[in-house]
């Protein structure tokens, strides 16, 4: 099989994740964009809490991560008991993060494998080879989006004299956050590639500013032209007439085309379309759940209070204050006009345009 790892070293020069076979690695995405730290990952349970303290993060990139989770209890297995851990690894993994659907996606594909196999040997080097190819797919299906998204917001395969544009995202949702490439910034980086890009705004995304430490840092290492900007100056930005798309990832999509992402999105959706300015959700199909019927559905993750009163221990707020800190928001589908995903785009999403996709 092609090294991923590689391939998407390729395609963008940054990487979060690295396959070794007896250890996965993860670029400790809390310390940069200071240090480029690698943390290796030895069973299940390690890679359960780098999931849960964000060494890695992003939606595809935790599914990915959990699966190779599960590789990982194979691999260190006991002859003996070797599927009740396996059957406990998933457990752990399933537990480390809610909203992110793809965690559980990549799950229910390493237990479908985990369930065919008849001894540890054979759960070995299956449970391996479908978290390679989950981690494959991943970066290919982020460079299908990308095709798919340049053609919704009207560019085509020759698009030689189009003029380029300026466009604002949110978050992360980068090579950092998937197999590589990325979803929303793939769409970003094609644009760039094909001479179509004038400048992203990246908003810093508080509290845990993936947009200044991680997209900021992703887009300059590239010479992607990007301004960083307070989530606040969102609105003068969009006011000022540049902008002309909003392109986003997403963490989860129901089958009422309802979008959970990164907090501050949602408020993002609304200021799109009082500025009438088009608003894009790219994400792989691995994030679309259409076993729920709503947004109102999906498990919204709240995280500890420390997150908004302290960066890197520096207090910012008067000690004990109370704090409200859900990570992800939900935008409702009448906001967006266009998810896309690798198997093509939905224009004004509904529960009739998610089922022609994904039914
Ligand atoms: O809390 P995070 O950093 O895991 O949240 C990430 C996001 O919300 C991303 O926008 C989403 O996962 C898509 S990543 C391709």
């Amino acid at each position: 099989m092609n090294n991923p790892t590689e391939s998407s070293f390729r395609a963008t020069g940054t990487v979060a994740l690295r396959w070794q076979g007896i250890s996965l690695e993860l670029l400790d995405q809390r310390l940069l964009p200071a240090q480029e730290h690698w943390i290796t990952l030895e069973n299940a349970s390690g890679v359960a809490q780098s999931i849960q303290n964000m060494v890695v993060r992003g939606a595809p990139a935790i599914g990915i991560s959990a699966a190779y989770g599960v590789a990982l209890a194979a691999r260190h297995a006991g002859a003996g008991g070797w599927k009740a851990e396996i059957k406990q690894a998933v457990h752990e993994l399933s537990a480390s993060r809610p909203t992110a659907v793809n965690l559980f996606w990549a799950l229910q594909r390493m237990e479908r494998v985990f369930h065919g196999c008849g001894s540890l040997r054979e759960a070995q080097v299956r449970l391996a080879d479908e978290a390679i190819a989950i981690h494959q797919e991943d970066l290919a299906g982020n460079l299908a989006m990308a095709d798919h998204a340049l053609e919704a917001m009207g560019f085509f395969a020759d698009s030689g004299g189009s003029k380029p544009i300026s466009v604002l995202t949110h978050c992360n949702t980068g090579a950092l956050a998937t197999g590589g490439y990325g979803t929303a910034l793939g769409v970003i980086r094609r644009l760039h590639e094909q001479k179509l890009l004038t400048q992203v705004y990246a908003d810093e995304t508080r509290p845990w500013l993936q947009g200044s430490r991680l997209t900021a840092w992703e887009l300059m290492r590239e010479g992607i032209p990007v301004t960083l900007n307070a989530d606040g100056a969102a609105a003068a930005i969009l006011a000022a007439g540049e902008v002309s798309w909003i392109i986003v990832g997403a963490d989860r999509i129901t089958a009422n085309g309802d979008v959970a992402n990164k907090i501050g999105t949602y408020s993002l959706a609304v200021l799109a379309r009082y500025h009438n300015v088009g608003f894009m959700v790219v994400a792989p199909s691995s994030t679309v759940d259409m076993s729920l019927e709503s947004g109102a559905e999906i498990p919204i993750e709240e995280r500890g209070g420390t997150e908004v009163r302290e960066v890197r221990g520096i207090p910012l707020a008067p000690e004990g204050v109370s704090v409200f800190n859900p990570v992800f928001d939900v935008t409702p589908a009448n906001l967006i006009d266009v998810i896309v995903t690798e198997r093509g785009a939905v224009r004004n999403p509904n529960k009739t345009a998610m089922q022609g996709l994904f039914g």
